[in-house]
């Protein structure tokens, strides 16, 4: 099949691999020039199997009478917090100025219930008459994760109406070992969504245990590891320093915004974001008295700049909080990342012996040196709960 994406950051890249390598022509489509260039450097290295059905573009031109156009761009947070639909609403302009009747579009941003409807097919509609199929299928790429990727995570998926669906089943077919028709786009992208307001609700549960249990003075992970053990209706997650990227602080925010336009309530999901929200902070405390209450002056090393393990991405990390905090209490702070190895002009430093007064692990890589780590400074506080030895949640 002829293939649009639209967007070709994490995801369209993903997919346009995906698609390529099961045999489709993609035309992989950016407004950022940097990223087509970056992909295009990366095809002549050889990084890219299966190049001569893909052609990454900046040009809109180029997107003209495809017979499936998929968008995969940004679904951020505005300056108000509020859901920004900016970039769909962009991407339905070019489609509707590109697509020919009968084009299949379908939506793969995280979005609310309704967006399919509301946004995109509303906007198409306005700039052109002509018919088009229309689905929802939410993806569920997890960055770093070599058990599951696009082929063996199932995919859930639903159409407007049953030629949608079956045309949007067939190409997901091609794509995926399973692919699961829900009945309509809401539910598919209310799916989507509640997927990451589990996680975003139970990290902030397990987050307030690892506060609880401190005044106890009881260690959480020890609490986590004990419950675990029951073999039904419980399923562990781990404290930390907060939530990031670009899914977990943010989707549930999607959520409870539509949940709010529709005069429902969504208390959980607005108490959980102010727990994980506020856990930069705590940890702040807890590295201040590990530090006998005065940070003025102390040199304080975070390592693990990113917002999760063995990948570069800094979006709503939480690290780069508790870096703020500490400065703002005179911490002179270094950051040890050899993922990100620069952050604002700042390089990755070394973990040489003895060169902090406390080194915070926030994220641990696969690769972090736990020897080099333990002489860098005589207090470790390590928030991931995984280095035997050192202060933990
Ligand atoms: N990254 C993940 O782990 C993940 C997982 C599941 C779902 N998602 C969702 O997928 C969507 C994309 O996320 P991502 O991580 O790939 O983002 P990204 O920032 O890595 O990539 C988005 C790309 O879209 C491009 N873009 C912006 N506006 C455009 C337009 N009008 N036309 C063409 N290109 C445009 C940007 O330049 C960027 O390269 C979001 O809705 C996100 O929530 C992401």
């Amino acid at each position: 099949m002829k293939i649009a994406i639209i967007g070709q950051g994490y995801v369209g890249l993903a997919l346009a691999k995906a698609a390529v390598n099961s045999g489709h022509n993609v035309i992989g489509f950016d407004t950022n020039t940097q990223v087509i260039n970056a992909i295009k450097s990366q095809m002549t290295s050889g990084n890219f199997v299966n190049t001569s059905n893909y052609l990454p573009t900046d040009k809109k031109a180029e997107v003209k009478d495809q017979e499936i156009y998929i968008i995969a761009v940004p679904t951020p947070l505005d300056k108000n917090n509020l859901p920004d639909i900016s970039y769909l609403n962009k991407a339905s302009e070019l489609i509707a100025a590109s697509a020919s009747k009968g084009a299949l579009v379908i939506n793969e941003s995280t979005s609310y219930p309704g967006t399919l409807r509301e946004v995109v097919i509303t906007q198409i509609s306005r700039l052109n008459e002509a018919k088009f199929l229309y689905a929802a299928a939410p993806e569920r790429i997890d960055p770093a994760n070599t058990a599951w990727g696009i082929k063996n995570t199932p995919r859930v998926i639903a159409g407007i109406d049953e030629t949608s669906t079956k045309a949007a089943f067939e190409f997901y077919k091609s794509i995926c070992d399973q692919v699961i028709v829900v009945s309509s786009p809401e539910v598919a992208e209310a799916a989507k969504l509640f997927e990451n307001t589990f996680r975003q609700v139970n990290i902030a549960l397990v987050n307030e245990l690892a506060q609880i249990s401190e005044k106890l003075n009881i260690s959480a992970n020890e609490v986590i590891a004990a419950a675990t053990t029951k073999p039904f209706g419980f399923m562990p997650f781990s404290p930390g320093l907060g939530v990031g990227g670009h899914c977990i602080p943010i989707d549930p925010i999607y959520l409870a915004q539509k949940a709010r336009s529709v005069g429902a309530t969504a208390a959980f999901i607005d108490q959980a974001s102010k727990v994980n929200q506020q856990m930069p902070l705590y940890i702040l405390g807890r590295v201040k008295s590990l530090l006998n209450n005065e940070l003025g002056g102390k040199k304080v090393c975070i390592t693990g700049l990113s917002y999760k393990a063995d990948v570069s991405d800094l979006r709503e990390s939480p690290s780069l909080v508790l870096w703020k905090e500490l400065e703002k209490q005179g911490a002179k702070v270094s950051f040890h990342d050899e993922i990100v190895k620069v952050y604002e002009g700042v390089e990755s430093s070394s973990l040489s012996a003895n060169a902090y007064d406390l080194s915070v692990v926030a994220i641990r890589h696969t690769n972090l040196d736990i020897d080099g780590l333990k002489k860098s400074a005589p207090i470790i506080f390590d928030c991931t709960g995984s280095i035997e030895g050192c202060h933990r949640l």
